[in-house]
This record gives structure tokens, sequence and C-alpha cells, in this order.
């Protein structure tokens, strides 16, 4: 939706004009898959398909909320915020304005109409925009001195305590700090990041939804988290400095990794690998190494179904028919796995051989139809005053 026609629905439901836009775009992960709660690298880029909040200030401590996905309205007021089983799609919202004043931020009221065009459930991070997107609305309307770090931090915690999923830094970060045409190299233990730049001419990243929610995701991402703690006990043993998977290295790996159980071992392993995969995918960017960042990312798929367990049948047809197609250079499933979505790494003048392909064997095994969208590294969050 164009923002006039979204300004003009927000005007017939308030009755008055928002005054702030803010946007935040959902994010698709190139390379670096359940590294980022091990204190790894990633390498996300943001994707061009945005939370859009429009939002107006209030005198009183309401915040009043209309979603056009779901096409349902709520409301909660500031000193009593609590957790909602009915309009579940509101806890992000009602868990921002919590852990802002937690933190002794003040904020007021406001109204807000929000129009979701990243795709729930995908594994394209929708959440993390819709956090993101919601505190720079009271950011903006309030006046709130806050640094980047901070949103992203604050917007995990919401995610972490109040929804309820344990999930790491990657994604409100890159929803917050990405830039079009780079990537977002992200240290996760240090919290530093640098640019690298995506210019791979006569090349495109496709992403394909499975169509498969990812049910089984949140406990199974809370079980991988648990699995990795426990090896970085088990290997405390052998290497008593560690902290985390990010602090073994491939030598350690291959020395101790036969003393842990078979089920922590690939875990651990998949862990170390990918943080070395995720570096070297940098400079085969960086050196517009093509086949080479494509390698990586097969390679990077199959640790996820094989050592991590994190794929599913559906993503791995995807991966496998897309990979016969001539000219797709990489493949792997992006996010969290179990579902949502797979990312194509491939030359351009194959979109359309690979879309044509994977749609008729997809839905032919599954009948499953799956979904396309063509992403390019774009802006991270923004707000920006309405004009009258
Ligand atoms: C989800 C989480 C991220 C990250 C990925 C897996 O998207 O929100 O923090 O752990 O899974 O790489």
């Amino acid at each position: 939706m164009r923002e006039s026609d979204l300004i003009k629905v927000f005007s017939e439901i308030y009755n008055r004009y928002p005054s702030v836009i803010a946007k935040a775009p959902g994010r698709v992960n190139l390379i670096g898959e359940h590294t980022d709660y091990n204190d790894g690298f990633v390498l996300p880029i943001a994707i061009d398909r945005y939370t859009n909040m429009l939002v107006s200030g209030r005198e009183d401590r309401n915040v009043r909320l209309y979603d056009l996905k779901y096409r349902e309205g709520d409301e909660f007021n500031l000193d009593s915020v609590e957790h909602t089983e009915l309009h579940r799609w509101s806890n992000y919202q009602r868990g921002i304005a919590k852990v802002l004043m937690d933190k002794g931020y003040e904020i007021g009221g406001m109204d807000v109409v929000i129009c979701g065009e990243v795709p729930e459930g995908a594994g394209l991070s929708s959440s993390a925009s819709v956090e993101i997107a919601t505190l720079l609305s009271f950011k903006e309307l309030y006046g709130i001195d806050i640094e980047p770090l901070d949103i992203i931090k604050l917007a995990r915690k919401t995610e972490n305590e109040f929804v309820g999923v344990e999930c790491g830094i990657m994604d409100q970060f890159a929803s917050l700090l990405s830039k079009e045409k780079f990537a977002l190299f992200i240290d996760c233990r240090t919290l530093d990041y640098r640019y690298v730049r995506v210019s791979l001419p006569g090349c495109a990243f496709l992403v394909c939804n499975s169509m498969v929610k990812r049910e089984l995701a949140v406990s199974a991402y809370n079980e991988r988290r648990r699995e990795c703690r426990e090896a970085v006990e088990a290997m405390k043993k052998y290497l008593p400095h560690i902290e985390s998977l990010r602090d073994i290295t491939a030598e350690d790996i291959k020395k101790f990794g036969s003393y842990l159980p078979e089920v922590l071992k690939k875990r651990a392993e998949h862990v170390v690998y990918e943080n070395e995969r995720v570096k070297k995918a940098v400079e085969e960017l960086e050196y517009g190494n093509m086949e080479a960042f494509g390698d990586l990312m097969n390679q990077s798929h199959r640790s996820l179904s094989e050592l991590y367990e994190v794929s599913s049948g559906e993503l791995d047809l995807l991966v496998e028919t897309g990979r016969e197609v001539e000219g797709v250079l990489g493949a792997r499933l992006t996010g969290a796995g179990f579902g949502g979505c797979v990312i194509f790494f491939l030359k351009e003048s194959s979109l359309k051989p690979l879309k044509e392909k994977v749609l008729r064997v997809y839905q032919n095994k599954t009948s499953l139809i799956p979904q396309f969208y063509e992403v390019t590294p774009s802006r991270g969050a923004f707000s920006e005053e309405i004009s009258a």
C-alpha cells in the first residue's frame, strides 16, 4: 500500500492524521545460521519488505492499534501492560512499551496503524521488524534518547522475555542497521559490525518460501540452544577457558569432539565450521568470487541438515531441485529452519528457469505452491515525520 493510502486509512480509523511513519525491514541471512546465540558470526541483509507503522502521539496513556493484515484492532494502557492471548500480534507493541518503561524511558500513548509486508512465519524476521518499528515510533514521538545498539538489545529482550522466544541478536540487528547494497557482518559476541559490499554483477538472490509454517521451530530452537550450552559444559573438561562454542577451534573439535555424546558433537561441529564459513564468505564476497561464495552456502545447508538437523523434507527438496538448474551457484535454508525459506544465489539469467522448475517439482511432490521473493540488500529501519 502506498503511504498516501495508509494515511487515508489512518485518518478514517482515528479521525486525525498520523505524524510519523516508522519503517523496519525483514531480513534474510546469507550465511551464519544458529551461530548468533553461540557468540559467533552472521552475515544478513535487510530485504525490501517493511513493517510500516503510522503513528500519532496521544495526551493520555492509551495505545490504540489497528493491524491491516489481521483487520483487527486492539488497545492497552501503559499503566497496566499485559500479555494478550486474544490479539497475539499486539504482544510486540505491548512488550516494547513495557521494556522501554522498565528501563526508565518516558513514553506516552499513541494511535497506530500497522501495515506489514514481511511474510509471517517464513523465517524472514517479521517479528523483529515489528519490534524495531514500534521502538522507533516511541522514540520519534517522545524524543527518547537511545543508541542503536540499545534499541537492538531492547527489541531482543522483548522477544526473549515478553514474547517468549529465546532468539539471538541477529534479526533485530539486521532490521535496524542494514544498508542498501551491503551485507552486515556481525560479531555477535562483541557486537562489532562492518558492512560488506554485495556487488556481484550478473548475480541475484532469490528467496523461496516453502509455505510450511515453522511450527516446531520454537521448541526445537530452544532445544538446540540447550544442546549448545551442554556441549560447552562438556568441552570445558578439556578446554577450561571456553565460554561458548565460539571459543572452540576446528583443531579443538578434531582433538576432543569424539569425547562428546554424538548429538552434542554434531551441534558443536556445525557451529565451529559455520563460523569459519562466515569469515570465508566475507572474503569471497569482497573478492567477488561468486562460485566460492555459492559453494560456502551449499556447505552451510549440508551442515544445517546433517549436523544441526534443522532442515526438513520440503527445504531439502527446494535446495536440491534448485541446484539442478544451470547457473544456480548456491542454495541453503535461511533462518531457524523447520520450514520457512530457502535462499538461492544464482546468475540472473537463471531466475526464470529456476522459478519454473522449483514451482513444477515442488508443487508436484508436496501439493504446496512456493512463493518467490527477489531480494536485494536494502536499507535498514528509519522513521520520518509525515507533513500535513
Ligand atoms: C532465528 C533467530 C536468530 C537466529 C536464527 C538462526 O531467526 O531469531 O536469532 O538464531 O534463527 O540463525
